[in-house]
């Protein structure tokens, strides 16, 4: 199994963005993400907007995953531009079961562009081939539609329904389960590529 040099953290290219490490100078940007229209209506985390305080929680808690070595979150920037849009990257890194979790949020001025499919396809990139993981596993209320659509684009499976799984916001949520394995995601790569 790869032993990943967190130490190293790397920015990650696609066609037109670029994931970089996320830094305090991103803290106005990244509460314009979750200020921007419907972004926060399934990240029941929040409990309202966030303030200054939930935005430097946040950004030393991106911070700190990378020094545990058991995450990465990325700043998602539209090339050449190097403001943060959104946000992308796994987390809850379980070695012995070479698993991670995925989660993301884009600012709503640029939902439905292909953006998130391009940076998570990337970010899934990075742990199939950097990590060696076996299994990428994200967690979505019930009902968000946008986050489904997107993890089905990706080749991930709905594996069930966690019914009222977590109490937040004063009420209990559903969460959708999603997986996707290595072998599928092998399988999707090989299609793609027509071989
Ligand atoms: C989920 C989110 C990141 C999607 O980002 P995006 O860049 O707009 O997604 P994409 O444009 O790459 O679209 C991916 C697929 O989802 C579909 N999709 C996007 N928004 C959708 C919506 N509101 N309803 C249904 N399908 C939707 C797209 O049509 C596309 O599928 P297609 O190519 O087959 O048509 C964005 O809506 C968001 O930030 N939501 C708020 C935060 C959030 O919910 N995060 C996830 C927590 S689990």
């Amino acid at each position: 199994m790869t032993d990943f040099d967190f130490a190293t953290a790397p920015a990650l290219e696609t066609d037109r963005l670029r994931l970089r490490r996320i830094t305090v100078d991103d803290y106005e940007d990244w509460l314009a993400v979750w200020h921007s229209p419907g972004v926060l209506d399934y990240l029941i985390d929040f409990d309202g907007l966030p303030g200054g305080e939930v935005a430097s929680a946040i950004i030393n808690w991106a911070d700190r995953i990378v020094r545990e070595r058991s995450g990465i979150r990325w700043a998602i920037t539209l090339k050449p531009n190097d403001r943060m849009i959104g946000s992308c990257g796994f987390h809850l890194y379980a070695r012995r079961d070479r698993r991670v979790e995925i989660g993301y949020e884009l600012h709503s001025d640029y939902w439905r562009q292909g953006i998130m499919t391009e940076a998570a396809q990337a970010v899934v990139q990075f742990c199939f081939n950097q990590l060696d993981v076996h299994r990428v596993e994200a967690d979505v209320v019930e009902g968000n539609a946008a986050s489904a659509a997107l993890l089905t684009k990706l080749g991930f499976t709905l594996e069930g329904n966690w019914r009222e799984r977590v109490f937040k916001r004063g009420a209990f949520h559903s969460l959708w389960q999603f997986g996707l394995l290595a072998p599928d995601y092998q399988a999707l790569q090989k299609a793609k590529r027509g071989t």
